[in-house]
């Protein structure tokens, strides 16, 4: 019998604007502070598209490149390219299109996957079972936003929060076991009063009364996404590994979504691991939604190792949520 085919990891590309936006910066802006910022969130400084005409596939190309030149493949040579992203350059033709266009990508099909947040994970658990389905043999998964885009840099509630930036995987089929293990992704649309963009979608179509009222920026009642936020990410990364019989001493890395370090560690703690498993860089970039998760591994590509079992977790908008357990391949 034939080994099952699963989704391995071969190569991983990341990109950040260069403009940086810091804690000092803000504070001129809105009424908060570098103390506030730091022991509410973690976050320093973020980065920034700035240059007027670029939006999100603009970073999600140069981050898909480098996965391209690791990989030592072409862009024609990929077959399906999915973008998780909140911030699309356009309502449609969707970023994967565009992104595919600006790669030169000529024999890819491709989508884009609104999870907020999450969007990363329910991209990559889709990426893999096109993988493992045998009929696409490289998929490309790429976590993109813009937050700039949407974030209102007179609310302080919000503006202190959001980066911008991009990271992609690339995922080939194994035959040895690597990559895509299981995942457990959830939403419960309840949540969506709590975060939501309110217009520019059927319901509300923009109008002047929506320019007016603020209604096209990020929307976010802080304390209530938190207390479901800690729950859930623990929960979920929690039942994954009860799931795989695993325990915390069997994970090498957690890699969690970057929204706040407290949830970071709070899903840390309940897992079982010191803070020297976890991957940390909001400190630097914020929350960039889609994009923490692939940055981190963009980042820490060098420390992992082939065999490693690492833990992907994520709480977004939607509500949206999940745990995806990986074996490392590379
Ligand atoms: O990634 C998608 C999912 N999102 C999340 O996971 C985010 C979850 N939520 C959070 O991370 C936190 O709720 C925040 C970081 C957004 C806020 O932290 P918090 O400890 O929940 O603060 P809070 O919203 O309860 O606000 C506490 C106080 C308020 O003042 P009063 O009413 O107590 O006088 C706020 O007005 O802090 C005030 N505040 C600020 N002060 C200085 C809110 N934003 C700021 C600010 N600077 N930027």
């Amino acid at each position: 019998m034939s080994q099952k085919i699963t989704a391995a990891i071969t190569a991983v590309g990341g990109y950040v604007p260069e403009d940086k936006l810091t804690n000092a910066d803000l504070e001129k802006m809105v009424d908060t502070n570098d103390e506030w910022i730091r022991t509410r969130t973690g976050i320093e400084e973020r980065r920034i598209l700035k240059t007027p005409g670029l939006a999100t596939s603009d970073m999600a190309v140069p981050a898909v490149q480098e996965l391209l030149k690791k990989r030592g493949i072409s862009a024609e040579e990929i077959d399906c390219l999915i973008v998780a992203t909140v911030t699309p350059d356009m309502v449609f033709p969707a970023t994967a299109n565009l992104t595919c266009h600006k790669l030169g990508a000529k024999n890819a099909w491709g989508f884009d996957l609104a999870a907020a947040c999450s969007g990363f994970l329910f991209a990559l658990t889709t990426g893999a079972s096109l993988i493992e389905s045998g009929r696409f043999k490289k998929v490309v998964v790429v976590g993109a936003d813009k937050m700039s885009a949407i974030v209102d840099y007179t609310d302080r509630n919000t503006c202190v929060l959001f980066g911008d930036g991009a990271g992609a995987v690339l995922l080939e089929p194994s035959e040895e076991g690597y990559g895509i293990l299981d995942s457990i992704l959830k939403t419960d649309g309840s949540g969506s009063q709590f975060l939501n963009m309110k217009a520019g979608g059927s319901l509300r179509p923009a109008s002047i009364e929506t320019v007016t009222n603020k209604e096209h920026f990020a929307y976010q009642e802080g304390q209530s996404v938190f207390k479901f936020a800690v729950k859930g990410m623990a929960d979920v990364a929690a039942e994954l590994l009860e799931k795989n019989n695993l325990t915390g001493e069997d994970i090498a890395w957690l890699v969690p979504h970057q929204a706040n370090k407290r949830i970071i560690d709070a899903t840390a703690n309940r897992m079982g691991l010191s803070q020297d498993k976890v991957m940390l860089n909001i400190q630097r970039y914020g929350n960039t939604t889609a994009a923490t998760i692939p940055l981190c591994l963009w980042e820490w590509q060098n420390q992992l190792k082939k065999g490693d079992k690492i833990v992907l977790a994520a709480f977004g908008g939607g509500f949206t949520w999940g745990a995806t357990l990986i074996k490392w391949s590379i």
